[in-house]
């Protein structure tokens, strides 16, 4: 029905109305007031004439419906503007960054903190997130790694499902809903020396058995819309890949939904060296399949010339106007295209429900890395605490960047968060140093201190005098983000200083890390007895961290990513090739650095607990497989320790011989379980061909004959093996 629908508008469409759909522009000019500039009074007079498909960026149900009221009562068409905006990680509700959130293994969260961000969107008139970022980031270099869901393909896929599902619900037209975008397609994330926009350079295999399946996963829950990417791969740029939107997307996995640019990436193609002018990048654009240029403006200058002077044919423009279409079908907009603007919406938005929601799942995405001697949780006996660092009454970092309209310094700081507890210890202060100086917003530079240590002499003082510190260091919320790219990755300025001089006067040291990176931090590991891995936690951030402190939340988050020893070794992942020479104690010549330890500080899956789990020994019901059977791998996991505690069990597989060299072990399967101290409990995970398959030699997802291991454990070097046998 929709199809019909669809046909029966193109129909009546010109050409200059289908290039209009297939064109986005940006909203941030002043909409609610007179437009005043030059480019922007055009660009209304294109909005009244029906040539514009789509804004970004414009914000409020009053400026959005003034939007679509200048698009709907002006235009021949009337075909309503979908309003599309970075709902990265929460709306006003800010929830932890991506990565952080990705760190509780929690798809339940995933999804809810999605549907809360749609909900808070669609009351201010958004109706599209650019939103889940499913790029597989390996590298800690690449400030956008804090977007999205780590280095994992098979974790990555589930978060991607469940934000899909969180943003767009059951069905796109109910109006608490948003759609949602999987972006970059693809490759952005391997960006080359972890260097934003830099170009990447991955195989076949590594394309598909890497980048795509989060992508598939995306297309298959039916994602709206996919976003393609600023980046080359082998030499050809995503925007302009026929293989990659054409071949794949829109061919073999069959996905109807339509790609929007990235911002002005079609456009990009010139400095790329790839297209001559805006006409020519129109053209390869078009082709390859991009179906809306995000204010890039080469559509706008191109499609309609090439149409008419015969160089691309007009069923191109039909196709992706179609899609463009389809998805405001299905969204309900022909039917009201002001459902989005209901402005009692945002009246009954239940923001302090939010809230509590954001505390639960910014707890769940804390690691703890390090608790010598139990020093955390907080004892009640402790008398005086130390609250010590740039980042503890930091009220903006954990907002993070790509904030959406979380307001600046709106989150609970770590002090304040301490100061809302039954705590009884007398607690003090000293910031110590500042990280982050001057202005701090999306587009500037970010400043660090690098000199002015004048209050560190405090800060010891006030170490010196307490029991225990609570030390909060990490980055900005402006260290990563797009454009973000660090070459060094370590506690920035002179916070590492501040460390060491007030580690000088007290070892009872709990650092408390905000980042949205992973950071090097190889001398606070070997020095400092608690770590505890907070991320940007969004807005109940401090409360969250008092929780995991004082062991009112007993800490459940694993980590995403590897963290690890030094800079040098990224970009590092846990699912790498073993290459020919993997170890050698008696000599050099093997895969390694010299100057450290080979492998990460810690491994990606890692996270502690207040408590301890034992693994059993992996139990397969049958070691052989055949195509289309199963078999069930059973491992028992006890509680140990004291105290209740949540543990993510995973499921690791090497295929120890393939038609092409696979990973020494690749995540294949998680499952959360609690248990009551002394509690043991029978965890299964079912084995069958579908789990054994990669893009082999022959470029099809298949599983090979041959040996496999399975492994489990607690995280990606902590495990327990048994082998199987695939026979076809
Ligand atoms: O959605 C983003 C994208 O991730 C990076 N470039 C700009 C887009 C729109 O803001």
């Amino acid at each position: 029905e929709v199809e019909t629908k669809v046909d029966s508008v193109l129909n009546l469409m010109t050409l200059e109305e289908k290039v209009g759909q297939m064109v986005q522009y940006n909203g941030s000019w002043d909409l609610t007031g007179p437009a005043s500039e030059v480019g922007n009074k055009e660009k209304e007079e294109r909005l009244k004439k029906g040539l514009v498909g789509s804004m970004l960026n414009v914000l409020s149900v009053e400026a959005t419906e003034k939007a679509q009221r200048m698009n709907m009562e002006n235009s021949r068409m009337k075909i309503p503007l979908i309003f599309g905006y970075d709902v990265i990680h929460g709306y006003k509700t800010i929830f932890p960054v991506p990565l952080g959130e990705t760190a509780s293994w929690d798809l339940d969260a995933a999804k809810e903190s999605a549907r809360i961000a749609a909900l808070e969107s669609v009351a201010e008139g958004v109706n599209w997130t650019f939103s889940p970022m499913i790029d597989i980031s390996r590298d800690a270099r690449w400030g956008r790694i804090m977007e999205g869901s780590g280095e994992d393909p098979y974790l990555t896929a589930k978060i991607a499902v469940a934000k899909v599902n969180g943003y767009q619900g059951e069905d796109l037209a109910d109006p608490n809903t948003i759609a949602a975008t999987a972006k970059h397609f693809a490759g952005y994330g391997l960006a080359e020396g972890g260097k934003d926009y830099n170009a990447v350079n991955i195989g076949k295999h590594e394309l598909h058995n890497m980048v795509l399946p989060p992508f598939k996963a995306a297309a298959d829950a039916g994602v709206a819309t996919f976003m393609n990417s600023f980046n080359t791969i082998d030499g050809i740029p995503a925007t302009g890949s026929e293989r990659l939107q054409r071949d794949i997307l829109k061919g073999a996995w069959d996905w109807q939904g339509f790609v929007v640019s990235d911002w002005g990436s079609i456009s990009e193609m010139i400095p790329h060296g790839f297209a001559r002018d805006k006409v020519h990048a129109a053209e390869i654009a078009v082709t390859a399949g991009s179906d809306m240029d995000m204010e890039g403006g080469a559509y706008e200058a191109g499609l309609a010339q090439l149409v008419n002077e015969g160089k691309i044919d007009e069923a191109l423009i039909d196709e992706a106007v179609k899609r463009i279409l389809r998805v405001k079908f299905k969204m309900g907009l022909f039917e009201d295209p002001y459902k989005y603007m209901n402005a009692d919406l945002k009246k009954n938005v239940p923001y302090e429900e939010h809230r509590k929601t954001a505390r639960d799942i910014a707890k769940k995405s804390i690691v703890l890395l390090k608790n010598e001697n139990d020093l955390l949780p907080i004892k009640s006996s402790v008398k005086k605490i130390a609250v010590i660092g740039p980042l503890a009454d930091d009220k903006d970092t954990p907002i993070g960047n790509w904030r959406a309209q979380g307001e600046a310094n709106s989150a609970v700081s770590v002090l304040e968060g301490l100061k809302n507890t039954d705590l009884k210890a007398k607690m003090t202060y000293a910031k110590g140093v500042t990280l982050g100086e001057g202005e701090r917003s999306f587009l500037m530079p970010l400043k660090i201190n690098k000199t002015d240590r004048s209050g560190i002499p405090d800060a010891v003082a006030k170490a010196k005098d307490a029991e225990l510190v609570v030390m909060v260091l990490g980055e900005d919320a402006f260290q990563s983000g797009e454009g973000r790219s660090q070459a060094n990755i370590g506690l920035a300025g002179l916070q590492l200083e501040l460390l060491k001089e007030v580690h000088k006067v007290n070892k009872n040291i709990v650092l408390v890390l905000m980042n949205g990176r992973p950071i090097e931090i190889t001398w606070a590991s070997e020095n400092i007895p608690a770590i505890v891995e907070a991320w940007q936690l969004g807005t109940e951030s401090g409360n969250a961290i008092a929780d995991v402190l004082l062991g009112k939340y007993n800490p459940s988050g694993k980590l995403p990513v590897s963290f690890p020893r030094a800079v040098g070794q990224e970009p590092l992942y846990y699912n790498r090739m073993n290459t020919g020479r993997p170890s050698n104690d008696q000599h050099v010549t093997y895969s390694h650095y010299t100057d450290i330890t080979n492998g990460p500080l810690y491994p990606f899956g890692y996270g502690l607990s207040y408590t301890s789990f034992e693994y059993g020994e992996p139990n397969l019901s049958s070691s052989e497989l055949n195509t289309g059977g199963s078999a069930t791998l059973t491992v028992s996991v006890t509680n140990t320790g004291d105290v209740k505690g949540k543990e993510v069990v995973q499921l690791y597989l090497h295929d120890l011989v393939a038609s092409v060299a696979r990973p020494i072990k690749e995540l294949k399967g998680f499952e959360m379980v609690e248990l009551a101290p002394g509690e043991t409990k029978n965890v299964e995970f079912t084995i069958d061909d579908k789990m054994l398959e990669f893009y082999t030699a022959s470029e099809k997802w298949e599983a090979e004959e041959g040996e496999f291991e399975l492994m489990v454990g607690g995280n990606s070097e902590d495990l327990k093996t048994v082998k199987l046998n695939f026979n076809k």
